[in-house]
């Protein structure tokens, strides 16, 4: 039988999908932008052309009715083109998230990882009362905070030996990795952030750049204990899954040295419901 051959593709699928999106997404989006600035100018001077005709003569009293018709009408338009620019997004998204999900499924260890670290890192988020538009940057950061390990080998990711420092350093650039891809995506600009830094910790020990304390954007903060939560309370190759008592016990140990110790407390409350 023929071994499957795990050395190619990978990177250059990232670049295909990375470059694919970005295309399609910047076309549909210059294209409703033009839309959508000529059916303003077009209610301007519409606008515009209503406030010059003043006499009262009959033809004219009609031709103005028709224009604020028309005025009206562009207004319409200009709302139905700014909504299917949100839908755009929305599908976008949808996009992303079915990629993600198709990255947790390349290994059955991961199965479902990117939802339930988006669900533990909303509740979190939540409890700690933040605004609704950070928590909804959370959410999207959540499900595609690992989406950079697409362009990472089976061999590799999937391992279930130890890996070696060369491999772990490639695992490392996964945050990077997934930035660079969704960079240019302006719907997803907020949430950057938090995939390029989910494994900052809060001592300045983490990757990539050993940012410390408050220097962790705070999603970034919750999607990090959310995610540590879930690797150890699921099974992996080389151990079998570890208790909610033990992963409990671990962020409590950690507090403040690898966690930031609001997110531990929040992650407290609801663990409670869990
Ligand atoms: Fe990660």
């Amino acid at each position: 039988m023929t071994k499957k051959n795990n050395n190619t593709a990978p990177g250059k699928i990232t670049g295909d999908v990375h470059t694919k999106l970005i295309e399609s997404y910047d076309n549909l989006k210059a294209e409703i932008s033009r839309s959508y600035d000529q059916a303003k100018v077009y209610a301007r001077e519409l606008n515009d052309a209503l406030k010059a005709m003043k006499t009262g003569d009959d033809e004219l009293k009609k031709a103005r009715s028709m224009m604020e018709r028309i005025r009206q009408q562009s207004l319409i338009y200009a709302k139905e083109l700014q909504l299917a620019h949100q839908q755009i997004e929305k599908s976008s998204l949808n996009t992303l998230e079915v990629l993600a999900e198709a990255l947790d499924a390349r290994d059955h260890y991961t199965s479902g990882h990117s939802k339930r670290v988006t669900d533990f890192s909303v509740h979190i988020a939540e409890i700690m009362k933040l605004p609704h538009k950070e928590v909804e940057v959370i959410k999207q950061a959540g499900l595609l905070h690992d989406i950079g390990k697409i362009g990472i080998r089976d061999e590799i990711l999937l391992k279930p030996g130890k890996l070696t420092r060369d491999e772990y350093e490639l695992i490392k650039q996964h945050p990077l990795k997934g930035y660079k891809m969704l960079k240019g995506l302006s719907f997803l600009e907020n949430a950057l952030d938090c995939i390029l830094y989910h494994h900052e910790q809060f001592d300045g020990t983490g990757y990539p750049e050993g940012l410390k304390g408050e220097d962790i954007p705070i999603g970034a903060r919750i999607i990090h204990v959310a995610d540590t939560v879930d690797a150890m309370t699921t099974e992996r190759p080389y151990r079998k899954a570890l208790t909610l008592e033990t992963a409990i016990d671990e962020l409590k140990k950690f507090k403040g040295v690898l966690f930031d110790p609001s997110v531990v407390e929040a992650f407290l409350i609801i663990q409670k419901a869990l």
